[in-house]
Protein backbone atom coordinates (compact mmCIF):
# COMPACT_ATOMS: atom_id res chain seq x y z
CA UNK A 1 0.00 0.00 0.00
CA UNK A 2 1.49 3.07 -1.18
CA UNK A 3 2.37 6.41 1.79
CA UNK A 4 0.45 8.90 1.40
CA UNK A 5 2.52 11.92 2.03
CA UNK A 6 0.94 16.07 1.96
CA UNK A 7 3.34 18.47 0.91
CA UNK A 8 1.93 21.90 2.86
CA UNK A 9 2.31 24.98 3.79
CA UNK A 10 0.07 27.95 3.59
CA UNK A 11 2.49 30.35 3.06
CA UNK A 12 2.22 31.35 -0.70
CA UNK A 13 5.83 30.98 -2.52
CA UNK A 14 7.67 28.40 -0.39
CA UNK A 15 8.33 25.57 -3.11
CA UNK A 16 5.56 23.48 -1.95
CA UNK A 17 4.78 22.58 -6.15
CA UNK A 18 8.99 22.45 -7.18
CA UNK A 19 9.26 20.02 -4.19
CA UNK A 20 6.30 17.73 -5.39
CA UNK A 21 7.12 17.34 -8.55
CA UNK A 22 10.87 17.03 -8.05
CA UNK A 23 10.78 14.94 -4.89
CA UNK A 24 7.77 12.41 -6.66
CA UNK A 25 10.49 12.56 -10.30
CA UNK A 26 13.74 11.74 -8.01
CA UNK A 27 11.79 8.75 -6.50
CA UNK A 28 10.70 7.90 -10.00
CA UNK A 29 14.02 7.72 -10.83
CA UNK A 30 14.86 5.81 -8.20
CA UNK A 31 12.81 3.04 -9.74
CA UNK A 32 9.55 4.09 -6.82
CA UNK A 33 6.19 4.23 -7.88
CA UNK A 34 5.11 7.53 -7.67
CA UNK A 35 1.41 9.47 -7.99
CA UNK A 36 1.37 13.47 -7.74
CA UNK A 37 -1.91 14.52 -6.81
CA UNK A 38 -2.95 18.31 -7.89
CA UNK A 39 -5.00 19.92 -5.28
CA UNK A 40 -4.04 23.72 -6.03
CA UNK A 41 -6.78 25.09 -8.31
CA UNK A 42 -3.39 26.72 -9.88
CA UNK A 43 -2.51 23.57 -11.76
CA UNK A 44 1.48 23.95 -11.70
CA UNK A 45 2.00 20.70 -10.13
CA UNK A 46 0.35 19.25 -13.34
CA UNK A 47 1.83 21.59 -16.34
CA UNK A 48 5.02 21.67 -14.44
CA UNK A 49 4.81 18.05 -14.96
CA UNK A 50 4.20 18.04 -18.50
CA UNK A 51 0.51 17.59 -18.30
CA UNK A 52 -1.54 19.72 -20.94
CA UNK A 53 -4.57 21.10 -19.17
CA UNK A 54 -5.87 22.98 -21.89
CA UNK A 55 -8.34 19.94 -23.64
CA UNK A 56 -11.93 20.86 -23.10
CA UNK A 57 -14.43 18.81 -20.53
CA UNK A 58 -10.71 16.60 -19.45
CA UNK A 59 -11.97 15.49 -15.96
CA UNK A 60 -9.53 16.21 -12.98
CA UNK A 61 -9.51 16.21 -8.88
CA UNK A 62 -12.56 18.28 -8.94
CA UNK A 63 -14.53 15.86 -10.57
CA UNK A 64 -13.23 12.97 -8.52
CA UNK A 65 -13.84 15.12 -4.91
CA UNK A 66 -17.75 15.98 -6.73
CA UNK A 67 -18.21 11.83 -7.44
CA UNK A 68 -18.81 12.52 -10.99
CA UNK A 69 -15.97 10.02 -12.12
CA UNK A 70 -13.42 7.44 -10.52
CA UNK A 71 -9.80 9.09 -9.18
CA UNK A 72 -8.62 6.07 -11.45
CA UNK A 73 -10.13 8.02 -14.66
CA UNK A 74 -7.98 11.16 -14.13
CA UNK A 75 -4.33 9.64 -13.56
CA UNK A 76 -2.22 10.78 -16.64
CA UNK A 77 1.24 9.27 -17.09
CA UNK A 78 3.79 11.62 -17.54
CA UNK A 79 7.04 11.58 -19.64
CA UNK A 80 9.01 9.54 -16.82
CA UNK A 81 8.73 6.21 -16.11
CA UNK A 82 6.88 5.10 -12.69
CA UNK A 83 5.55 9.30 -12.51
CA UNK A 84 2.34 9.94 -13.15
CA UNK A 85 -0.24 13.15 -12.02
CA UNK A 86 -3.75 13.65 -11.34
CA UNK A 87 -4.16 16.85 -12.49
CA UNK A 88 -6.42 19.90 -11.21
CA UNK A 89 -7.22 23.13 -12.69
CA UNK A 90 -9.23 26.28 -11.71
CA UNK A 91 -12.79 24.07 -11.69
CA UNK A 92 -10.87 23.61 -7.97
CA UNK A 93 -11.58 26.59 -6.28
CA UNK A 94 -15.53 26.32 -6.20
CA UNK A 95 -14.73 22.84 -4.11
CA UNK A 96 -14.45 25.33 -1.25
CA UNK A 97 -17.51 26.40 -1.60
CA UNK A 98 -19.66 23.97 -3.75
CA UNK A 99 -18.05 21.17 -1.19
CA UNK A 100 -19.84 23.06 1.96
CA UNK A 101 -23.26 20.16 1.50
CA UNK A 102 -21.04 17.03 1.15
CA UNK A 103 -21.23 14.22 3.39
CA UNK A 104 -17.79 13.42 4.56
CA UNK A 105 -16.66 16.48 2.85
CA UNK A 106 -13.09 16.49 4.47
CA UNK A 107 -12.29 12.91 3.49
CA UNK A 108 -13.43 12.69 -0.21
CA UNK A 109 -9.74 12.76 -1.44
CA UNK A 110 -8.88 9.66 0.92
CA UNK A 111 -11.92 8.05 0.20
CA UNK A 112 -10.86 8.33 -3.43
CA UNK A 113 -7.12 7.45 -3.28
CA UNK A 114 -7.66 4.01 -1.14
CA UNK A 115 -8.70 2.59 -4.87
CA UNK A 116 -5.70 3.32 -6.15
CA UNK A 117 -3.29 3.30 -3.30
CA UNK A 118 -1.53 -0.30 -3.75
CA UNK A 119 -0.39 0.57 -7.68
CA UNK A 120 1.76 2.93 -6.45
CA UNK A 121 4.82 2.90 -3.54
CA UNK A 122 4.05 6.69 -2.70
CA UNK A 123 1.39 9.49 -2.98
CA UNK A 124 2.46 12.88 -3.05
CA UNK A 125 -0.26 15.60 -2.92
CA UNK A 126 0.80 19.23 -3.41
CA UNK A 127 -1.40 21.38 -1.04
CA UNK A 128 -2.71 24.83 -1.80
CA UNK A 129 -1.48 27.97 -0.09
CA UNK A 130 -4.42 28.26 2.26
CA UNK A 131 -5.66 25.24 5.40
CA UNK A 132 -8.92 25.13 3.88
CA UNK A 133 -10.85 22.25 2.66
CA UNK A 134 -8.50 21.39 0.02
CA UNK A 135 -5.48 21.26 2.71
CA UNK A 136 -7.98 19.63 4.98
CA UNK A 137 -8.52 16.89 2.24
CA UNK A 138 -4.68 16.23 1.83
CA UNK A 139 -4.18 16.18 5.33
CA UNK A 140 -6.51 13.47 5.89
CA UNK A 141 -5.68 11.38 3.15
CA UNK A 142 -2.11 11.46 4.56
CA UNK A 143 0.10 9.88 7.19
CA UNK A 144 2.99 12.28 6.98
CA UNK A 145 2.80 15.61 6.36
CA UNK A 146 6.27 17.72 4.48
CA UNK A 147 6.67 21.48 5.22
CA UNK A 148 8.69 23.34 2.70
CA UNK A 149 10.06 26.24 4.63
CA UNK A 150 11.51 29.17 2.72
CA UNK A 151 15.02 30.88 4.17
CA UNK A 152 13.31 33.82 3.97
CA UNK A 153 12.21 36.72 6.68
CA UNK A 154 9.08 35.55 8.27
CA UNK A 155 9.75 32.04 7.45
CA UNK A 156 8.58 30.49 10.55
CA UNK A 157 5.27 32.86 10.35
CA UNK A 158 2.48 30.56 10.06
CA UNK A 159 4.21 27.22 10.69
CA UNK A 160 2.69 27.04 14.64
CA UNK A 161 -1.09 27.57 12.93
CA UNK A 162 -0.05 24.63 10.56
CA UNK A 163 1.31 22.83 13.80
CA UNK A 164 -2.08 23.19 15.10
CA UNK A 165 -4.14 22.36 12.46
CA UNK A 166 -1.81 19.47 11.81
CA UNK A 167 -2.03 18.16 15.47
CA UNK A 168 -6.29 19.05 15.51
CA UNK A 169 -6.20 16.44 12.47
CA UNK A 170 -4.89 13.75 13.99
CA UNK A 171 -6.84 14.39 17.08
CA UNK A 172 -10.33 13.97 14.81
CA UNK A 173 -9.86 13.42 11.74
CA UNK A 174 -7.02 10.86 11.17
CA UNK A 175 -5.15 9.48 14.35
CA UNK A 176 -2.23 8.71 11.69
CA UNK A 177 -1.17 12.07 10.78
CA UNK A 178 2.56 12.66 11.54
CA UNK A 179 4.11 15.08 10.99
CA UNK A 180 7.35 13.98 8.20
CA UNK A 181 9.47 17.11 8.63
CA UNK A 182 10.69 20.31 7.29
CA UNK A 183 12.46 21.22 4.13
CA UNK A 184 14.78 24.32 3.62
CA UNK A 185 14.14 25.84 0.32
CA UNK A 186 15.59 28.05 -1.51
CA UNK A 187 18.95 28.57 0.69
CA UNK A 188 21.68 30.34 -0.28
CA UNK A 189 24.61 29.24 1.39
CA UNK A 190 26.75 32.75 0.81
CA UNK A 191 23.33 34.32 2.38
CA UNK A 192 23.42 35.29 5.87
CA UNK A 193 20.12 35.25 5.98
CA UNK A 194 19.27 31.50 4.72
CA UNK A 195 21.88 30.06 7.84
CA UNK A 196 20.07 32.25 10.36
CA UNK A 197 16.57 30.92 9.40
CA UNK A 198 18.17 27.35 9.27
CA UNK A 199 19.72 28.03 12.60
CA UNK A 200 16.61 29.07 14.17
CA UNK A 201 14.16 26.16 12.48
CA UNK A 202 16.56 23.82 14.27
CA UNK A 203 16.47 25.17 17.33
CA UNK A 204 12.48 25.00 17.04
CA UNK A 205 12.35 21.60 15.31
CA UNK A 206 15.46 19.61 16.15
CA UNK A 207 15.63 16.17 14.23
CA UNK A 208 12.63 17.53 12.32
CA UNK A 209 14.35 19.44 10.00
CA UNK A 210 15.87 17.34 7.04
CA UNK A 211 19.61 17.65 6.35
CA UNK A 212 19.23 18.16 2.52
CA UNK A 213 18.87 21.42 1.82
CA UNK A 214 17.20 22.70 -1.34
CA UNK A 215 19.49 25.74 -2.52
CA UNK A 216 18.04 28.66 -4.92
CA UNK A 217 18.74 27.66 -8.28
CA UNK A 218 17.51 29.18 -11.39
CA UNK A 219 17.33 25.67 -13.15
CA UNK A 220 14.45 25.05 -10.94
CA UNK A 221 12.55 27.97 -11.33
CA UNK A 222 12.76 27.62 -15.80
CA UNK A 223 12.10 23.82 -15.44
CA UNK A 224 8.24 24.12 -15.17
CA UNK A 225 7.60 26.39 -17.87
CA UNK A 226 9.44 23.53 -20.22
CA UNK A 227 6.91 21.12 -18.35
CA UNK A 228 9.73 19.52 -16.91
CA UNK A 229 10.72 17.89 -13.96
CA UNK A 230 14.21 19.76 -13.03
CA UNK A 231 15.59 15.86 -13.54
CA UNK A 232 14.77 15.89 -17.12
CA UNK A 233 15.68 19.87 -17.76
CA UNK A 234 19.27 19.89 -16.03
CA UNK A 235 20.55 16.65 -14.29
CA UNK A 236 23.51 18.31 -13.73
CA UNK A 237 22.07 21.39 -11.96
CA UNK A 238 22.86 21.61 -7.96
CA UNK A 239 18.48 22.10 -7.78
CA UNK A 240 18.52 18.43 -9.61
CA UNK A 241 21.17 16.92 -7.56
CA UNK A 242 19.54 18.64 -4.04
CA UNK A 243 15.96 17.05 -4.80
CA UNK A 244 17.90 13.50 -6.05
CA UNK A 245 19.63 13.80 -2.25
CA UNK A 246 16.09 14.79 -0.69
CA UNK A 247 14.92 12.08 -2.14
CA UNK A 248 17.53 9.87 -0.70
CA UNK A 249 16.83 11.16 2.88
CA UNK A 250 12.62 10.93 1.98
CA UNK A 251 13.45 6.66 1.68
CA UNK A 252 15.73 6.91 4.88
CA UNK A 253 13.06 8.96 6.98
CA UNK A 254 9.57 7.64 5.70
CA UNK A 255 10.24 4.55 4.29
CA UNK A 256 13.41 2.71 6.19
CA UNK A 257 12.11 -0.41 5.48
CA UNK A 258 12.81 0.10 1.44
CA UNK A 259 16.18 1.26 1.65
CA UNK A 260 17.47 4.05 -0.37
CA UNK A 261 18.82 3.34 -3.74
CA UNK A 262 18.54 6.58 -5.05
CA UNK A 263 22.39 7.36 -5.45
CA UNK A 264 23.75 3.66 -5.34
CA UNK A 265 21.84 3.62 -8.96
CA UNK A 266 23.80 6.38 -9.99
CA UNK A 267 26.97 5.08 -9.06
CA UNK A 268 27.79 7.72 -6.62
CA UNK A 269 28.49 8.07 -3.18
CA UNK A 270 25.99 9.14 -0.46
CA UNK A 271 27.12 12.90 -0.43
CA UNK A 272 24.76 15.83 0.27
CA UNK A 273 24.48 19.05 -2.02
CA UNK A 274 25.12 21.25 0.94
CA UNK A 275 27.16 21.01 3.40
CA UNK A 276 25.95 20.82 7.26
CA UNK A 277 27.36 20.66 10.65
CA UNK A 278 27.45 18.49 13.72
CA UNK A 279 24.25 19.73 14.51
CA UNK A 280 22.53 18.90 11.59
CA UNK A 281 24.63 15.17 11.95
CA UNK A 282 23.18 14.66 14.68
CA UNK A 283 19.60 15.44 13.79
CA UNK A 284 19.99 12.96 11.16
CA UNK A 285 21.50 9.78 12.66
CA UNK A 286 18.12 10.21 15.05
CA UNK A 287 15.09 10.53 12.59
CA UNK A 288 12.97 8.59 14.96
CA UNK A 289 13.77 9.81 18.00
CA UNK A 290 11.04 12.79 17.84
N1 LIG B 1 14.99 26.24 -5.01
C1 LIG B 1 14.52 27.18 -5.83
N2 LIG B 1 15.34 27.98 -6.52
C2 LIG B 1 14.85 28.95 -7.34
N3 LIG B 1 13.55 29.18 -7.53
C3 LIG B 1 12.67 28.39 -6.87
C4 LIG B 1 13.10 27.35 -6.00
N4 LIG B 1 12.00 26.74 -5.48
C5 LIG B 1 10.94 27.37 -6.01
N5 LIG B 1 11.32 28.35 -6.84
C6 LIG B 1 10.45 29.29 -7.56
O1 LIG B 1 9.74 30.06 -6.60
C7 LIG B 1 8.39 30.22 -6.98
C8 LIG B 1 7.48 29.58 -5.92
O2 LIG B 1 7.74 28.18 -5.89
P1 LIG B 1 6.56 27.12 -5.83
O3 LIG B 1 5.54 27.39 -6.88
O4 LIG B 1 7.17 25.77 -5.79
O5 LIG B 1 5.96 27.48 -4.41
P2 LIG B 1 4.56 27.05 -3.81
O6 LIG B 1 4.75 27.00 -2.33
O7 LIG B 1 4.03 25.86 -4.47
O8 LIG B 1 3.66 28.31 -4.21
P3 LIG B 1 2.08 28.43 -4.00
O9 LIG B 1 1.91 28.71 -2.54
O10 LIG B 1 1.66 29.58 -4.86
O11 LIG B 1 1.47 27.13 -4.41
C9 LIG B 1 8.25 29.58 -8.36
O12 LIG B 1 8.43 30.56 -9.33
C10 LIG B 1 9.41 28.58 -8.38
O13 LIG B 1 9.85 28.33 -9.71
MG1 LIG C 1 2.16 25.56 -5.39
Amino acid sequence: MGKVIAIANQKGGVGKTTTAINLAASLAAAERRVLLVDMDAQGNASTGSGIDLSGEGEKQIYHVLLGETSLANVIRPTELAGFWVVPSGSDLIGYEVEGIDLEKREQRLARALRTVQERYDFVLIDCPPSLGLLTLNALCAAESVLVPLQCEYYAMEGLGHLMQTIELVRQRLNPSLQLGGIVLTMFDRRNNLSHQVAAEVTQHFAARVWVTRIPRNVKLSEAPSFGKPILLYDIRSPGAQAYLSLADEFLRRLAPGQGSRVREERGEENERTESVGQGDRLAYSQPGTD
